[in-house]
């Protein structure tokens, strides 16, 4: 897959190195592509450049950033956006009351041309970037309203080597940024550290619906 990922911090830099080594085509999108940086395993070029160079266009940035960056990447056309934000306040102790109902939902309102789905935010940089606790994977729970859509991110979670886990439309974004909230409680505030919350259940569950 050809795939544009919008911010170059911990989360870019997991994303792009899983993915280039599962053989798909990345782009990384940066305010300073010129600037001296430790390696990364894709090329980088501007936001608008980037943005406009894929299918799949995946916001790695932070929230806080996301008004403005989008004016700087304009419209998406069609494009798959994947939204890996969670809108948290400075001291990561609640969600900002600005993204009501939700980050992605303020996102798919913001860039109507564009299908979103929410997915990366529950776990850590960390977690994606070595999946495993013990023998199990750790899960990835994701949401949007296109099955295909859903399809093609079930498979770059499973790309990572994480379970893909939907949990159903868009309109339930929220409840996948609340469950950050508590993932990032338990690890910064709560002496868990990097910890993921895990799907058990007691036969295979539901296909992508
Ligand atoms: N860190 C985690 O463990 C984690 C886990 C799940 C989800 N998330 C979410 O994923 C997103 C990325 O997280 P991250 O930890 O990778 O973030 P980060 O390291 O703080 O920043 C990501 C990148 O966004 C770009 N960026 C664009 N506009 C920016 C602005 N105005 N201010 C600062 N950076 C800007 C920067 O890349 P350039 O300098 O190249 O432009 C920066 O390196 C966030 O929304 C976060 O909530 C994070």
């Amino acid at each position: 897959l050809e795939i544009a990922i919008l911010g170059t911090g911990a989360v870019g830099r997991a994303l792009s190195s899983g993915w280039v080594d599962a053989g798909h085509r990345v782009t990384l999108g940066s305010r300073h592509p010129d600037r001296p940086r430790s390696p990364l395993a894709a090329p980088v070029t501007d936001l608008a450049t980037a943005a406009a160079s894929a299918p799949i266009v995946v916001y790695a940035a932070p929230w806080s950033a996301a008004s403005e960056l989008l004016e700087q990447i304009g419209s998406l056309n069609g494009q798959l956006l994947i939204d890996c934000t969670n809108p948290l306040l400075p001291r990561l102790e609640a969600l900002d009351p600005g993204a009501k109902p939700s980050a992605a939902e303020w996102f798919a309102g913001r860039l109507p041309e564009a299908r979103v789905v929410k997915a990366f935010n529950t776990v850590s940089a960390a977690t994606l970037a070595s999946p495993r606790y013990a023998t199990l994977p750790a899960t990835q729970f994701f949401c949007g309203d296109d099955l295909d859509d859903k399809r093609q991110v079930a498979q770059l979670i499973a790309d990572l080597g994480l379970e893909p886990i939907d949990v159903g439309r868009l309109s339930i974004a929220h409840c996948l940024e609340s469950l950050a909230l508590l993932t990032i409680h338990l690890a910064v505030h709560h002496g868990q550290g990097d910890c993921v919350l895990k799907l058990l259940r007691r036969a295979a569950g539901a296909p992508i619906q």
